[in-house]
């Protein structure tokens, strides 16, 4: 009988320790990044035309995670480790598609057809004149009354060992928003297993039209609920800028940055010079052009919090980057947990041609023919230090 109980116990602390054995081993492998990537679908209400809109989460092995819904091919929330491996969301947007359905300055959105503004909405083409809706005083912005942002696309998993990735699709019809050519459009997000928010774009035309699509998220990397961005940090690969009138568009020149508030070619707090840019609304509203002369994959802006530690590392195969400090955020969007959005509560980083470039035969051509493919990458990376 005790011979029995002293084999019992013996066998029981056996079994004990293998099964320590075993979560240990587990939660290494969770802190090595072992566990799989993967991808959690849900419903996330209608448009009021009754088109079901979904939501993706993309989960690395790290644990990081990326929310985006099919309406605008929105990235809805995106959550980064700091430095103490604490995770937070870093971009504004709102708890519902009611939020979003509401109207809403671009958080998070794939903007297209023309991201940034066309002059007075109109452009030639091949002889021909094509006009726009002028849904921003005197120019077209953003893709125009209803962009690629206010509609539903369609999604389909993507395989990929890098990390979890979604692919989201969108046919734009031959005169849409006064666009020509039938366009499909296409952003693929990846969710890196190294931290990085990969977006791969496509886009295919039958007729010649302008294309020029990006991500509007609005960063706050102290976490989506901390206030101002004017700590930030920020270092941009651009010696030069586009020079604009008071409503944005483009002069057609090209200056230097040095020794203006816009030289951010070492690391300088966003908050830093910010009052010296006049004019209404006043703040961050510019398009930079970037060394890489959107020739390849590089390195553009580098932007670290120090409050967190965390840094986000942005790479484009675009010549210009606007850089946008949310001046327009004016307290009237609450967002994500009834935090209200107060100006400078978010940055913008958007890789782009240059604004109004089908206007200006010196900027690099937006112009996309039948039998090309229009391709854009963009990597958002982010670590804590
Ligand atoms: C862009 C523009 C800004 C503003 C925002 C949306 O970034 O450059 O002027 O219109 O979109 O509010």
């Amino acid at each position: 009988m005790r011979r029995t109980a002293v084999f019992l116990g013996v066998v029981g602390v056996l079994l004990g320790g293998l099964c320590m054995a075993f979560s240990a081993e587990d939660a290494k492998k969770k802190r090595q990044g072992k566990e799989k990537a993967s991808v959690k679908k849900e419903a996330f209400g209608k448009t009021p035309e009754g088109v079901e809109v979904e939501l993706y989460t993309l989960i690395n092995t790290s644990g990081m995670t990326a929310k985006i819904m099919t309406y605008g091919a929105i990235l809805t929330e995106l959550d980064v480790p700091d430095r103490d491996g604490k995770m937070g969301d870093v971009v504004l947007g709102f708890d519902d598609l009611k939020g979003y359905l509401a109207g809403h300055p671009y958080f998070g959105a794939t903007v297209g057809r023309v991201a940034n503004r066309i002059a007075k909405g109109r452009f030639t083409l091949d002889g021909k004149e094509y006009k726009l809706a002028v849904n921003n005083k005197p120019n077209t912005l953003h893709g125009g009354l209803k962009g690629f942002d206010k509609v539903v696309w369609q999604a389909e998993p993507v395989k990929t060992a890098d990390g979890a990735a979604m692919k989201f699709t969108y046919v734009s019809k031959d005169g849409e928003e006064g666009y020509p050519g039938n366009l499909t459009a296409t952003v693929v997000y990846t969710l890196t297993n190294e931290n990085a928010l990969r977006l791969d774009y496509t886009a295919k035309t039958d007729k010649a039209t302008p294309v020029n699509l990006t991500n509007h998220s609005y960063f706050n990397l102290a976490g989506a609920k901390s206030g101002d961005i004017l700590n930030h940090e920020l270092t941009l690969n651009a010696d030069k800028y586009t020079p604009a009138d008071d409503t944005f568009i483009p002069t057609g020149e090209i200056k230097p940055v040095k020794d203006t508030p816009l030289d951010f070619i070492k690391p300088k707090r966003i908050g830093e010079r910010i009052e010296q840019l006049k004019g209404e609304p006043g703040g961050y509203d510019h398009n930079f052009v970037l060394n890489s002369a959107g020739k390849e994959l590089a390195l553009a802006a580098t932007v670290r919090e120090p409050k967190t530690g965390r840094i986000m590392e942005m790479f484009t195969t675009e010549p210009g980057v606007q850089f946008y400090t949310g001046n327009f955020l004016d307290g009237k969007q609450t967002g994500r947990g009834g935090v209200v959005y107060k100006k400078h509560g978010g940055f913008c980083l958007e890789a782009q041609h240059f604004p109004d470039s089908v206007n200006h035969a010196n900027f690099p051509s937006m112009v996309l023919k039948p039998g090309e493919t229009y391709r854009q990458v963009t990597i958002y990376k982010f670590s804590a230090k």
